[in-house]
């Protein structure tokens, strides 16, 4: 899309497409002008003039999270779960995500020399990790993936629209069960999970979430963080590969070096492109006049790549410490989650870097993913020398 994107910034940074009945919004200025100004831009679609209420049972959840709510609900909502995904919070749980990836390594790596980067690590090891956090059984992580992957997934080919929302209003409805009962469960029987303290917040005095709330909240952050991450972690390692020299060999053991060159991913190949946004009244930008109650598209992966902010943008650039970009988004709604996937790549990364060196990518067509708002792929086959 980067091609288009450079189009779009240079011929019309702010446009309205007819057939999609939304605005698209292109340079990393405005991207973060919409990013800033919660009042003018609303993150919930409640407020587009356009909006359907969603009928099926379970189908709103996710529409009563801190994701689409503004202030000062949000701030009620992203306050219960906070402290849990602060960088500090997340340190004492290095050792033990390390082990997490170790083991799903161990098992990937051999004298074969080949590897699935995503169906090997980085599909399987965020899901772990939010799942142990969450507290849910590992028993249960299997069935977790499948939830997670569908509802982010777009039709698949030949698929009607409505056996298509069948499928997802059914995943809703089996997700909301479960965690459902969980919830019963930890009511009952509190532990050091953060489903205890989403239950706690939702049975405490004033109500601080209601039972639907308590069901999206565990519902967006099983759903947030999973393809995201496992496309930082992938696309990471298709970065390195198609780097001049071995940067592979230069970021074993460094983890500074690495750090950064992760956030340099998150520019380069962001794994979340675009959000979106309501316009509350109407608004000026670039000459064109937004009306109330329209929807804006913001496309983060093309305000990375804005050369108006970026020296050399299309080029990436491991020690750039690109620190303002916008692939965790900006303001109110910044990631939760951007420290647990900081963390999860790094780990996830430096034990890879343990095991191998010489890595190639061994395809060179690669299929993009199919989810429609994720950037990354679908697998991504490397052969590597086993080190010893
Ligand atoms: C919000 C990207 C990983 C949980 C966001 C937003 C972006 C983003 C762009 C802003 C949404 C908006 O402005 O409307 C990413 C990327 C990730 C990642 C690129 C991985 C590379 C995670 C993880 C979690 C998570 C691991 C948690 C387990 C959330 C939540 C929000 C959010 C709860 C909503 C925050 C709010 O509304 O205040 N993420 N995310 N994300 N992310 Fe992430």
């Amino acid at each position: 899309p980067f091609d288009w994107y450079e189009r779009m910034r240079d011929e019309a940074p702010v446009r309205y497409d007819p057939e999609r009945r939304t605005w698209d919004v292109f340079r990393y200025e405005d991207v973060k002008r919409v990013l800033d100004d919660d009042d003018t831009f609303s993150a919930d679609p409640g407020e587009a003039s356009d909006f359907v209420e969603p009928e099926g049972p379970g189908e709103g959840l996710i529409l009563d999270t801190m994701l689409f709510e503004d202030p000062p609900r949000h701030d009620e909502l992203r306050n219960v779960v906070d402290e849990w995904f602060q960088p500090r919070t997340l340190a004492d749980r290095e050792p033990h995500f390390r082990e997490l990836a170790g083991e799903l390594l161990d098992d990937a790596v051999g004298p074969g020399g080949e590897m699935d980067v995503v169906g090997d690590l980085a599909y399987p090891f965020p899901v772990t990790v939010i799942g142990e956090l969450l507290g849910v059984p590992s028993s249960d992580h299997d069935r977790f993936k499948t939830w997670s992957d569908t509802l982010v997934e777009a039709a698949s080919d030949g698929e009607s629209a409505d056996a298509f929302a069948d499928r997802q209003q059914r995943t809703q409805m089996e997700m909301g069960q479960y965690f459902l009962e969980m919830i019963e469960d930890r009511r009952e029987d509190p532990r050091d999970d953060l489903l205890s303290v989403i239950v706690t917040a939702e049975s405490s005095e004033g109500e601080t979430l209601s039972r639907e709330e308590a069901l999206g909240m565990c519902i967006l952050l099983l759903v947030a963080g999973n393809i995201t991450t496992t496309n930082l972690i992938t696309n990471a390692v298709r970065c390195f590969a198609e780097a001049d020299g071995d940067l592979f060999d230069d970021l074993r053991g460094d983890d500074r070096a690495l750090t950064g060159a992760v956030e340099e991913v998150v520019r380069y190949r962001s794994p979340v492109q675009a959000m979106s946004r309501v316009a509350t009244e109407d608004v000026t930008m670039r000459g064109e006049t937004v009306e109330a109650g329209d929807r804006i598209i913001v496309w983060l992966g093309s305000a990375n790549r804005d050369e108006r902010k970026f020296e050399a943008a299309d080029e990436f650039r491991p020690d750039r410490s690109p620190a303002q970009h916008l692939g965790f988004g900006h303001g109110t709604h910044y990631c939760l989650g951007a420290p647990l996937a900081r963390l999860e790549a790094k780990v996830g990364l430096s034990e890879l870097l343990d095991r191998v060196e010489n890595v190639r990518l061994a395809e060179t067509s690669l299929q993009p993913t199919r989810s429609s708002f994720v950037y990354g792929v679908e697998s991504l086959p490397i052969r590597y020398d086993e080190r010893r």
